[in-house]
């Protein structure tokens, strides 16, 4: 009974994470002011507000989400784009949060750049155009998912796999091109790049984590590809915010880890049978 509740949760969630999703090219097809860059600035910017009012991180990645499809529907100008981002962060806290801050919190954070009337207004607007359907499975869902089905235990090491992994998922929230690729991808991809980088001599793909997460090394290479690349600063170096966070003790001091430049091609192949 409980197993099969599970496994039908998990298609549902899987089901639910295709249908909620932004189109994948919506800054050229739709956008005309705004620019990949300025979304990852936004970013940013708003896990420093997420830290600076002690919401979680599930409120992060909803926002977040809230951003893209809001973006892939309707054009904003750059001088709206903040206004989305702290309304988006709004509805994401009153979604998710069992204590939201008060409403001119949000319009001060943004140093006076809009009213309380204008939060309010994004904040419908933002509302109509997700159509109320405000829950969607985010990365984090997955990646907790994932990591409590194969990697469990309250060890050290369990902590801080935990913490790598969240760290390296909140870095491909900075970058638009992370669009095209599934939340369970990501999130795969994230578990597989964070076993790498803590044992690098290890194959960090397994029978195991193939079958939990439902993904070989070849579903996942192009997106640990590209989020290795952030985890290089190859990518959106400038954004500091994330990596300023996880460098802290409580996180485990995680973004001070050196990884490798290169991943080595034979991990990156599907495991043989
Ligand atoms: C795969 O790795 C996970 C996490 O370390 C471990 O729990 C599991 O037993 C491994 N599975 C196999 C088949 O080696």
């Amino acid at each position: 009974m409980g197993t099969l509740f599970v496994i039908l949760l998990h298609f549902v969630t899987l089901q639910v994470e295709q249908l909620r999703r932004p189109r994948d090219d919506y800054m050229v097809a739709m956008q005309k002011d705004i620019s990949a860059t300025m979304r990852g600035i936004l970013v940013d910017w708003l896990v420093d507000v997420v830290d600076e009012f002690n919401l979680l991180a599930d409120t992060l990645y909803l926002a977040v989400s809230y951003i893209d499809r809001f973006l892939a529907a309707s054009v904003v100008t750059r001088d709206k784009l903040q206004l989305l981002g702290v309304a988006s962060l709004f509805v994401a806290a009153k979604y998710e949060e069992i204590h939201v801050p008060k409403l001119d919190k949000f319009s001060d954070i943004t140093d006076g750049t809009y009213t309380n009337q204008q939060v309010v207004k994004m904040e419908a607007d933002i509302l109509k155009y997700l159509n109320f359907q405000m829950g969607s499975p985010t990365v984090r869902t997955f990646l907790l998912r994932f990591l409590i089905s194969c990697c469990g235990g309250n060890c050290a090491s369990a902590k801080r796999l935990e913490l790598m992994c969240c760290y390296l998922a909140e870095l491909s929230l900075l970058d638009y091109d992370c669009i095209r690729f599934l939340p369970s991808v990501i999130a795969a991809a994230c578990l597989f790049l964070a076993r790498f980088t803590i044992s690098p001599k290890i194959c960090p793909w397994n029978f195991t984590l193939q079958e939990k997460t439902g993904y070989k090394v070849s579903d996942l290479r192009s997106c640990i590809l590209r989020i290795h690349d952030l985890q290089l600063g190859r990518q959106y170096s400038n954004l500091k915010a994330i990596k300023s966070k996880y460098s802290e003790r409580k996180f485990g001091c995680v973004s001070m880890m050196a990884s490798s430049e290169e991943i080595p091609a034979s991990l990156l192949k599907d495991l043989d049978k």
